[in-house]
């Protein structure tokens, strides 16, 4: 157990320890780092046993106080106190899981309750490694929790969860999605997680985004939704018209915070969670995905897939009969370059993609991370722990000790990604810019054509068709230019490995926007489980006694 007490004790190691662990401790930041060459060492995943879900436990001394220091130093410490959670699912008999956030030093014990006529028990948790630190300095941590069950325990709506302090406790609900054990049929072969929108103003990629999707076989979206202008409304909209149950928009607010303290660094937890908690999101849409959708890619809106076949569910099927093991497939991630023609573009119908003007770049211009930087096509109840580029932990397959695989297909022209950036001027090197010549660009034509297609059918003699949806392009301009800039600089500081600040933070970005554009925001969607202040219970209480007994 960890204990707060003994300061001094603490301190006077803490001198001795700091002095030697600070010159050699390399904090890893994940593929989101800045490698420079490629003889910059990868870190390698942390590979936990089965035993491993009681955790933080068995951190080592030294890393915790080490935390602990840099955590004080940045006024961290002790004052981050909610832990936040969102929904659960029940992804086995035997088993609910959930994602949660808190911060990294928190050592407050969650307990849950399966139902009334059930005592409370603890939740198992585990994290990505043993520190159980996030992205580029960010403190508040994603956790795995673990409610175990008894096989026959029936399905229930809703889980009671509590810490350790508090009498009251919050109901989370809990979403079915266990797999039929013998015979199970998916209703969707492929799907697609799409990273929450963020202050987000380019609504004429979303049409890019879901056209080229449907073109390739996806026939399920889970939408995340954090903020974004009237203009994209409009065209979430028309799509949720269009597609049904099919499209499922999952509200993805900031975590709840004191009207006083937003925006500072030093009370506002929205300070300290990396990109609109990121991490949370992919395992959330992957653990939601289960048992409904049997491939599902986990992209960003100016993530372009191709198959040569124009078919990536056919792709994915035959291929996971030759790796019945996979739990992955993980494919190219390629920088290209789509020039924007924006300007001209009024209305939904002015949209025509303009994939042929897309041009790949020349390894060689490319920054090493980038360059070696994958995606993968998941198997949602397969994969355990992953980024948007590796696998740290997938599933056991069947009753065997060992995990379902990761496929690699690398080189391969039948299956990949187009990365679309378009502020990449940072990411290449050297200037000026080189193409790939060799890339065979008729098969974006095609694929164009099949999209435009797409759309003329789905809007035609529609209203939306023809809707301004204007003015856009200079506000547009001016927040992607604001929020590139966050990635560098926020709450007046510039963002580097010597301060050791949260780099892109909601908190940070969102006072760096400049351009007045009024932002729809998702409803509150977290709830703090250690909530503060008390109900009067007496009420219940009271109905068992008798004022005249
Ligand atoms: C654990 O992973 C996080 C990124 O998720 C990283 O920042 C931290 O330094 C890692 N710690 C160790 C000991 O690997
Ligand atoms: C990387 O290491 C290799 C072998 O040690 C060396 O030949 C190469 O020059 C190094 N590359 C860079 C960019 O430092
Ligand atoms: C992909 O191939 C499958 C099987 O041949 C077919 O049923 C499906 O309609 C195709 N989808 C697209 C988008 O071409
Ligand atoms: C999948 O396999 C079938 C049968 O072997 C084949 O006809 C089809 O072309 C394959 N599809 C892809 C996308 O590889
Ligand atoms: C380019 O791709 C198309 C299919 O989209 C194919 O017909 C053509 O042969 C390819 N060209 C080259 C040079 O590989």
């Amino acid at each position: 157990m960890r204990r707060r007490g003994s300061k001094i004790f603490y301190s006077l190691l803490i001198l001795i320890m700091v002095t030697f662990f600070v010159l050699t401790i390399n904090i890893y930041t994940g593929p989101y780092t800045q490698y420079e060459n490629e003889n910059e060492s990868i870190p390698r995943p942390w590979k936990p046993e089965s035993s491993e879900l009681k955790k933080r436990r068995d951190l080592s001394l030294k890393e915790i106080w080490l935390q602990k220091r840099i955590n004080r130093n940045r006024g961290a410490f002790s004052k981050f106190k909610g832990i936040y959670v969102r929904e659960a699912y029940r992804v086995s008999d035997e088993e609910i899981r959930f994602i949660y956030l808190e911060n990294q030093d928190n050592d407050m014990t969650l307990k849950a309750q399966i139902s009334p006529s059930v005592g409370w028990q603890p939740v198992e948790y585990s994290c990505f490694n043993a520190t159980c630190f996030d992205y580029l300095f960010c403190s508040m941590a994603t956790r795995f929790g673990s409610v175990k069950l008894a096989p026959t325990t029936p399905h229930q709506p809703y889980i009671h969860l509590t810490t350790e302090k508090s009498d009251e406790f919050t109901m989370v609900p809990v979403n079915d999605v266990r797999l039929h054990p013998t015979s199970h049929r998916y209703p969707h072969t492929l799907g697609v997680c799409l990273q929450p929108i963020f202050f987000f103003t380019d609504w004429t990629v979303i049409l890019q985004f879901f056209e080229s999707w449907i073109a390739q076989g996806a026939t399920k979206f889970y939408f995340y939704l954090h903020s974004y202008t009237w203009q994209t409304k409009r065209v979430l909209d028309f799509y949720k018209d269009s597609l049904g149950d099919n499209l499922e928009f999952i509200d993805w607010s900031d975590l709840p915070v004191h009207v006083r303290d937003k925006g500072s660094y030093d009370r506002d937890p929205n300070s300290r969670v990396f990109r609109h908690a990121a991490t949370a999101f992919m395992h959330d849409c992957m653990l939601r995905a289960r048992s409904h959708v049997k491939f599902v890619a986990n992209t960003d809106l100016d993530d372009l897939a191709v198959s040569s076949s124009l078919n990536i569910s056919d792709f994915l099927e035959n291929a996971s009969v030759r790796h019945s093991d996979a739990a992955q497939f993980k494919v190219d991630w390629i920088l290209s370059h789509q020039p924007q023609n924006w300007d001209p573009i009024k209305n939904p119908k002015d949209v025509n993609f303009v994939l042929q003007s897309v041009r790949v770049l020349k390894i060689a211009n490319i920054r090493y991370d980038y360059r070696v930087s994958k995606k993968m096509f998941h198997r949602p109840e397969r994969v355990t722990n992953f980024d948007m580029h590796s696998v740290y932990r997938n599933e056991l397959a069947g009753n065997r000790n060992q995990q379902y695989t990761t496929v690699e297909m690398f080189d391969n022209p039948d299956l990949y990604f187009l990365h679309l950036r378009r502020f990449e001027r940072h990411l290449l090197n050297p200037l000026p810019v080189e193409f790939n010549n060799n890339f065979n660009g008729s098969l974006l034509m095609k694929l164009n054509t099949r999209m435009l297609d797409q759309l003329a059918k789905r809007i035609d003699r529609t209203e939306f068709a023809e809707s301004p949806l204007i003015p856009w392009t200079m506000e547009a301009r001016q927040t992607m230019r604001d929020l590139e800039q966050c990635r560098r600089e926020a709450f007046g500081s510039i963002l580097d490995d010597q301060n050791q600040m949260c780099q892109q933070s909601s908190s940070g970005c969102e006072g760096m926007l400049t351009a007045g554009v009024p932002f729809i925001k998702a409803p509150q969607t977290w709830i703090n489980i250690a909530h503060k202040a008390l109900f009067n219970t007496y009420v219940e209480k009271t109905e068992k006694f008798s004022l005249f007994s």
